[in-house]
């Protein structure tokens, strides 16, 4: 018998994950505006922390790959392992059998994942996403709507992939690296840099 899920998070991506049909209990998030509100009629029931004293399975549901790894360390050093975290595959995605998908992870409406595709723990994979044959896509990383992998693409840890992006075959995108909405990937892109345009070149960011 599980005690049910509690979503760690209260942004769209909870707003995303409700609307397409998970029942959760409650949610948790750190700012005191949202206490004892609800959102699209889930109650928040306090801060991040309290996922330590109650029974529930948790969902990250923070879009963003750093922060959501941030609080999946804050949270094991909590003594919150593996174990705790449930996965969401919306009813219309597509997950081919020899594929795997890591615990912790979320994959909206219209995802489509091929064969012999590796998707880690705690990966965000939003609506219309295709992965194909021999993807791995590591922990922590995020694929925005309608983002496009050939096959053998490897999508390195807390990565961010924009909307509708597209990763030429047999590439790798380097961790922690954003690629922007609409890129086209042509070669291997190195760690903590931000790509964009077609075909995709380095950006420097003002913010
Ligand atoms: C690439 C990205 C991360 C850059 O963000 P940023 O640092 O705030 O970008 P800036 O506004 O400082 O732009 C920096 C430069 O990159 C360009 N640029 C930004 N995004 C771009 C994109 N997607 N394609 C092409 N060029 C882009 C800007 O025009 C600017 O160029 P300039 O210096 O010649 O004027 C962002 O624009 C992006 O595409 N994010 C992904 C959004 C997304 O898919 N979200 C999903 C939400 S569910």
């Amino acid at each position: 018998m599980t005690a049910g899920l509690l979503l760690v998070g209260a942004g769209g991506l909870a707003r995303e994950v409700l609307a397409a049909g998970l029942t959760a209990v409650g949610i948790l998030d750190d700012d005191p505006a949202l206490a004892g509100r609800s959102v699209s009629g889930t109650p928040v029931l306090g801060a991040v922390a309290a996922a330590a004293g109650r029974p529930e399975q948790l969902l990250i549901t923070i879009g963003p790959s750093t922060a959501r790894q941030r609080v999946v360390t804050a949270l094991a050093q909590m003594g919150i392992g593996p174990e705790r975290y449930g996965t969401f595959v919306a009813r219309s995605a597509v997950v081919g059998s020899s594929s795997t998908v890591g615990v912790g992870s979320i994959l909206l409406d219209g995802v489509v994942i091929t064969a012999d595709a590796e998707v880690g723990r705690h990966v965000v994979i939003m609506p219309n996403c295709t992965i194909t044959h021999d993807d791995r896509v590591a922990d922590f990383a995020t694929l925005a709507a309608g983002a496009s992998l050939g096959g053998g693409v490897h999508i390195g840890e807390a990565a961010y992939i924009g909307m509708n992006a597209s990763v030429h075959p047999g590439r790798s995108i380097g961790a922690s690296t954003t690629v922007g909405m609409g890129a086209v990937v042509l070669g291997d892109l190195p760690r903590d840099q931000t790509w964009a345009g077609v075909p995709a070149r380095r950006v420097e960011r003002r913010g």
